[in-house]
């Protein structure tokens, strides 16, 4: 089969999250499964785009409102990612040096509605374009939620309409929502259409894609079970679609995410796995001011609400004062109040708590694999791959259980446990739950025996590009 992935994200091109992990992997396995996938992603003023190898192939123009906006699909032509990346280019919308927000100023773009119209659309005038079509459009998050119902309802693309999309929703906080103020600039669509546009008075791309998908998949099957209770206002949406969506859970790249390979880490995992743990922390030491012979617990990722980042300060602070003995790293960037709070920590609980405010790829595979603990408090989390990438390397999760966490993590209390799990989403909760890990970090034997067990986990993305293959083949 020929599939189209369409996205706003693709590892290694252009990452905010784990949505660019699951694209720049997923086509990939397809491949090697004997299937051929590509992905178009827009093209941001992002280092590595800039220096890599790309061959222009289609140019065309897409209207906005009352102009039209020249725009160009340019392949890959390097031989490094195993799969058909292109990006589209268009000038004046999508030539930043960010992804979502500027780095400047910290701010979300304002122009993102008009962004992401024109990039569906430019997606779909280049499929047109094209001798061979794909059999398959696999759509991405709100982002190209559009585009079903373009293929669907909009004359000008209606000879694209046999061809299935498949939608698949990473995270379904964001809805992309605009105002029906905007609706002239979408392309033409037929007048009785509005109601798949519209959800609660505005049109709302996350539930469009929902409805005028043919098939529809979350990132875990847990999640997909929450969406049905809690999802923002679309609970009943989920409800009704029901019969189209599976859950399928998120793989990792095992040939990026390798301990015995993994050039962005000083020193690689060779049969010792105490040694492995033990190079790798003296490693992070020289970065961070923290305990050599305390265990490390560490949080990688935005620090936002959904992701939790909210709780650590105060759970940090109150293990720390009823006389826990844990270091604390946190690498990611985001709110400026958080950012704040953390500066103050790092100098309040000197070598017990330290920071990077930065997202830094490299910095977060040396951190798997020097880290004893990595702790994920989401209040939501679609699938969550740092909890996967944590068992490779022999780091334990400290998890809340929501989610694909749930889905992935069983506590060590329990037959096979890998991992500590706590449930309310409380400072107390989580402050417990740094007391039961160092508990655990205190046997060495057991540690190390959880850690091999961790590592041995396969999460690899074959059996996950399986289950979309066969969607893809039902539809
Ligand atoms: C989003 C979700 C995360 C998921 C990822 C990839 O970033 O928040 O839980 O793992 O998408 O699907």
């Amino acid at each position: 089969m020929n599939i189209l992935h369409i996205a706003a994200e693709c590892y290694p091109a252009a990452k905010a999250g784990g949505l660019g992990d699951v694209v720049g992997a997923l086509p990939k396995y397809l491949n090697q499964a004997g299937h051929k996938a590509a992905v178009l992603i827009p093209g941001y003023r992002q280092k590595w785009i800039i220096n890599q190898p790309f061959e222009h192939i289609w140019s065309g123009l897409v209207r906005l409102g009352d102009i039209k906006i020249p725009v160009h699909i340019r392949r890959h032509t390097g031989d490094s990612l195993g799969f058909e990346l292109l990006i589209a280019d268009i000038p004046g919308l999508f030539d930043r040096e960010g992804i979502y927000t500027d780095p400047q100023s910290g701010f979300g773009y304002s122009d993102e509605t008009e962004r992401y119209i024109v990039f569906q659309q430019c997606a779909l005038q280049y499929i047109q374009s094209l001798d061979q079509k794909p059999n398959v459009i696999h759509c991405h998050d709100h982002h190209t939620g559009l585009i079903p119902f373009m293929v669907k309802h909009c004359p000008e693309f209606r000879n694209l309409s046999h061809i299935p999309a498949i939608f698949t929703i990473h995270n379904g906080v964001y809805h992309g929502s605009f105002g029906w103020s905007k609706a002239w600039i979408l392309p033409w669509y037929d007048a009785d259409a509005n109601g798949l546009l519209d959800w609660a008075g505005n049109i709302n791309p996350l539930a469009c894609g929902i409805k005028c998908c043919w098939k529809l998949t979350t990132v875990s099957p847990g999640y997909l079970l929450e969406l049905l209770a809690s999802s923002n206002g679309l609970e009943w949406l989920i409800r009704n679609e029901l019969p189209k969506s599976q859950g399928i859970l998120n793989g990792i790249d095992t040939q990026v995410w390798d301990p015995e390979s993994d050039p962005l880490i000083e020193n690689r995992f060779y049969n010792d796995i105490s040694r492995f743990k033990s190079d790798n922390k003296a490693v992070l030491r020289k970065r961070f001011d923290i305990h050599a012979d305390q265990p490390l617990i560490t949080f990688i990722g935005r620090l936002v609400a959904e992701k939790g980042a909210d709780l650590l300060p105060d759970a940090i602070a109150k293990f720390l004062h009823e006389g826990g003995k844990a270091s604390f790293v946190v690498l990611g960037t985001g709110d400026p109040n958080l950012k704040d709070a953390f500066l103050t920590m790092k100098h309040h609980f000197t070598s017990w708590f330290d920071t990077s405010i930065e997202y830094n790829e490299a910095l977060s595979h040396q951190l798997y694999a020097g880290s004893d603990f990595l702790v994920m408090p989401s209040r939501v989390e679609p699938c969550g791959l740092n909890q996967l990438y944590a068992f490779r390397y022999g780091t334990i999760p400290i998890v809340r259980a929501t989610g694909g966490l749930a889905d992935t993590v069983t506590d060590v209390s329990q037959p096979n446990g890998n991992g500590i799990r706590f449930d309310h989403f409380s400072v107390d909760a989580l402050a417990a739950s740094f007391h039961r890990a160092t508990a655990v970090y205190h046997h060495p034997e057991a540690m190390n025996q959880l850690r091999a067990h961790n590592m041995s986990l396969d999460y690899s993305w074959e059996k996950a590009a399986n289950s979309y293959i066969h969607i893809y083949q039902s539809t």
